[in-house]
């Protein structure tokens, strides 16, 4: 029987919410010498000669030489209405790519609202359409700050964004994508962020409900008996110790005039809360297991972009959502689960539930007829260990699906790395009492995780994201708060806008 209790917390008003985040605009680069605002951004790259008076007097002084993210203000600038003229250094001129321009973005954002100015207007050269896009994401991650549940909001945030452009109109859609991006990427964080006692597996179906409704995708929710009919007794054995009740979110996509028969099925990992369960985590940092959901929170925010973006193909977002704790109902390690597919498991180790409850899913989205399957998930410390923080771990069987995944998170700017799945990794999984084991002992622990789903994805064109070591950012960076970064969102959307 489950004990779950209401969190009273979990709505609660006066907080910035990612509905209402920082405003943007794009304006026509003629009119900047007017432009009323606080501060007009201009971007100066390194080693490039000026003939400007103050900029060559920062130079001499070596106060600002154009490296990347480098920052120089400028009061009451003359022929100009703007209070402030800001350099922001672009880096290297030849190596200035989107990449770049977010950054910088963020820079000058955040740099600026920490002084308390309230609007800024960025000039941009170039009439690249990625440029303008990259400088709205820029702007709009920048500006957002992790401050939800503070009573007395520390982080200041800016008023209005605006990009100055020689074409607006030319530039209005790349514009305007950019920013549905941002802002859903910024839904993600919020939700990673939410502390595990207010987003429960319930609440945050709850909350896809909510977005769902807001941007006409269809939300289904299955609950604790609907999956027990559907024979989903690995997902249900890790929500066994949890006197919070388990949920699966399936929000669907259908585009009005698909242009293949092609469906893309986008699976993530919602573990609301991982203790470990009955093979429970060391204290120390275990707080940070509350984005245990970041890959689920990561298919919702796509799941909006993809909702207002319309792509041509369709795309079903499924999010198995549970907490994994230790309890007298507990599932116990040497316990033998039968999935949705029939396949028996072995459980030796029940912090290695993300793959008990994604197998599941994935056997359910090839029920549904997903013909290509992209899971995220924070699944392995392992992952951290062979690519830090920096990149996602990117595992696939099938080569062509795993090159398209790749390009699409190159043009996302997001750095994902693949890693090997042979065939011969798949003997660290064997159980003498199941068809499968859930872990592969010490060594080359990302990939055994990969190669337990391997098993259930079968034959349908699968690729993995292991987002373990970049889901959450622990510094604050120029361009990015603390906290979680939203990881997989812009591979996610670039992969279903471009397929
Ligand atoms: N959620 C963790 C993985 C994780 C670790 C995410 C660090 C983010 C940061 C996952 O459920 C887990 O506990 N994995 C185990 C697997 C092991 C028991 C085979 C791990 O990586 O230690
Ligand atoms: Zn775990
Ligand atoms: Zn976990």
């Amino acid at each position: 029987m489950r004990r779950a209790r209401d969190c009273a917390g979990a709505i609660r008003k006066g907080n910035r919410m990612s509905e209402e985040q920082l405003k943007t605009e794009l304006v026509d680069a003629a009119g900047i010498a007017q432009l009323d605002v606080d501060a007009l951004v201009t971007i100066a790259h390194e080693g490039v000669e000026t003939s400007d008076p103050w900029r060559k007097e920062l130079e001499r002084t070596g106060e600002f030489t154009g490296k990347l993210n480098e920052i120089a203000i400028q009061f009451s600038p003359a022929g100009h209405k703007a209070r402030r003229v800001v350099l922001v250094g672009g880096g290297k001129a030849d190596k200035f790519t989107q990449d770049e321009v977010r950054k910088v973005a963020g820079t000058a954002t955040r740099a600026l609202k920490a002084k308390g100015v309230k609007t800024v207007a960025l000039v941009l050269d170039s009439l690249e359409p990625g440029f303008a896009a990259a400088a709205v994401e820029g702007a709009i991650l920048g500006d957002w700050e992790p401050d939800r549940h503070k009573s007395k909001k520390e982080e200041k945030h800016l008023e209005k964004f605006l990009i100055a452009v020689k074409d607006p109109k030319a530039l209005q859609a790349s514009f305007e994508r950019g920013r549905w991006l941002a802002e859903s990427q910024n839904l993600t964080r919020e939700l990673v962020n939410e502390p595990p006692n207010l987003l429960t597996p319930l609440v945050l179906a709850a909350r896809a409900k909510k977005m769902a409704e807001a941007n006409g995708l269809e939300c289904e929710i299955l609950d604790e008996e609907r999956m027990r009919v559907l024979g989903m007794g690995s997902l249900l054995g890790v929500s066994m110790g949890s006197a919070q009740p388990p949920a699966l979110i399936v929000l669907r996509y259908r585009p009005a005039t698909p242009a293949s028969g092609d469906h893309l099925g986008l699976v993530g990992k919602g573990v609301t809360f991982d203790t470990g369960g009955i093979s429970i985590k060391p204290a120390e940092g275990m707080e940070k297991m509350k984005s245990d959901m970041a890959g689920g929170a990561a298919a919702i925010g796509a799941m909006q972009a993809i909702a207002r973006l319309k792509p041509s193909i369709a795309v079903t977002a499924f999010i198995p959502a549970v907490e994994n704790m230790p309890s007298d109902r507990a599932q116990r390690p040497g316990d033998i689960v039968t999935s949705m597919s029939g396949k028996t498991i072995e459980v030796l180790n029940t912090d290695a539930e993300g793959r008990l409850i994604l197998n599941d899913a994935i056997t359910y989205a090839k029920q549904q007829g997903c013909t290509h399957l992209v899971d995220a998930a924070t699944l392995t410390g392992a992952v951290v260990v062979a690519l830090g923080f920096v990149n996602v771990g990117v595992f696939s069987n099938d080569e062509e699906f795993q090159a398209k995944l790749l390009k699409a998170a190159k043009a996302a700017g997001e750095k994902m790395w693949p890693l090997p799945l042979d065939e011969e990794y798949r003997e660290l999984l064997k159980s003498p009492y199941a068809d499968i084991a859930n872990i592969g002992g010490r060594w080359g622990g990302a990939i055994s995780a990969a190669m337990f789903l391997k098993e259930f994805a079968g034959e349908t064109p699968w690729v993995h994201l292991d987002i373990a070591g970049t889901a959450l950012l622990e510094q604050t960076r120029p361009f990015l708060a603390n906290g979680a970064t939203g990881v997989a969102v812009r591979t996610f959307v670039n992969l279903a806008v471009s397929w």
